[in-house]
């Protein structure tokens, strides 16, 4: 791969616009083409963004030879053909999370990417921010010494209107997998897979979960305690407590401008991130230093990583009650 990547956008709504911002204030970052569902969304999105090819459908992306990699900012129920078709026409895929609606979904694109040797992330953008891979070095190095219980949660109020797609189950709504795949990553990237997954939520007429609590447990006796809500303005706080001492993310946890280590018998410390810390340029850069490499997989996102995401979240499902038309069976957990 040349010292240039070139990447196709696919969709062009709200996370699409800000992700395309942040990733053109990189070197070496080129965006070629954008693909809509839309000729004119496709054309205006390319317009305000000076990029040369725009298509009306998404095939033209594909077949597109000078995308390198393809980023995909649809929403949920349509990363799994999206990103798999991108990958069929030999793309690199950086894939918005949640990865997909469903664990089953996950594998499908994991073994798709695997078996091709073709690179593909979830856009887990908080596992790349400097100040979060500083607190995980922290915490595996061991200044807080064993984990014992993890805190988050993530909760807004719209209000999100009953034609929202936050509200809508065809397209994988529901605060679950839009915001509370944060703190379901937060504690996983700390404690791996849960071994237990409680939860209780309050639903939508239209049937997607609008206040969830979650409790996953581990074997070792240690638990998160997790929320997300699309009908309650949540603290979106976390914290981690060990054995030595606590570590405290203050508000907007997931993109942390700042923690507090607070250790027995020492003053706090504070740990600054200095470096644009609601920026997704962080991300794209991992892709761009992953396919310059040549690899696969990104060390900071590994894909076993978000396919035990999405299994803690089919789980919760389960447990809630939440099903989208388009599954047949939730995979239990
Ligand atoms: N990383 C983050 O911070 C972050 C923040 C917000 C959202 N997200 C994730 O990004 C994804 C999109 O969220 P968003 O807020 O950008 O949503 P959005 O503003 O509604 O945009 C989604 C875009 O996808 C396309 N689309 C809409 N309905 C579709 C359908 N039925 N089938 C295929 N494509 C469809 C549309 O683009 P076209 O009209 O061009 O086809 C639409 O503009 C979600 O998975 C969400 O979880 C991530």
């Amino acid at each position: 791969m040349s010292e240039k990547v070139r990447w196709g956008i696919l969709a062009t709504g709200g996370i699409a616009e800000r992700f395309t911002t942040d990733l053109l204030t990189l070197d070496g970052a080129e965006v070629v083409a954008v693909a809509s569902r839309t000729e004119a969304s496709a054309k205006a999105f390319a317009d305000r963004f000076g990029i040369p090819r725009a298509y009306g459908d998404w095939a033209g992306l594909f077949a597109d030879e000078d995308v390198d990699v393809v980023y995909v900012a649809t929403p949920h129920h349509a990363h799994r053909e999206a990103a798999g078709r991108a990958l069929e026409a030999g793309k690199a895929v950086l894939c918005e999370k949640a990865l997909t609606l469903n664990a089953r979904e996950a594998e499908e694109l994991v073994t798709s990417a695997r078996d091709r040797g073709l690179f593909l992330m979830e856009a887990m953008w908080m596992y790349c921010n400097p100040l979060v891979r500083r607190l995980v070095e922290l915490v595996r190095g061991g200044v807080i010494g064993e984990i014992r219980s993890v805190q988050a949660d993530f909760g807004l109020v719209g209000p999100f209107t009953a034609d929202h797609r936050l509200r809508d189950p065809a397209v994988g709504g529901g605060a679950l997998l839009d915001l509370g795949v944060y703190p379901v990553s937060f504690a996983q990237l700390l404690l791996g897979e849960p071994d237990t997954v409680q939860a209780h939520a309050l639903l939508s007429p239209e049937g997607v979960d609008l206040n969830t609590g979650m409790l996953l447990g581990w074997d070792t006796g240690a638990s998160a305690l997790l929320s997300c809500s699309l009908v309650a303005d949540t603290p979106l706080t976390a914290s981690v407590t060990g054995t030595l001492g606590r570590i405290e993310l203050p508000r907007g946890f997931f993109f942390p401008e700042r923690f507090t280590l607070y250790r027995d018998g020492r003053d706090p410390e504070e740990f600054v991130n200095e470096d644009d810390p609601h920026s997704l340029r962080h991300e794209a850069a991992e892709v761009m230093r992953c396919l310059r490499a040549g690899g696969t997989e990104s060390p900071l996102v590994p894909l076993d990583g978000s396919l035990a995401v999405m299994r803690t979240l089919d789980a919760v499902r389960d447990r809630i009650g939440v099903r989208y038309p388009q599954e047949a069976l939730v995979t239990p957990a």
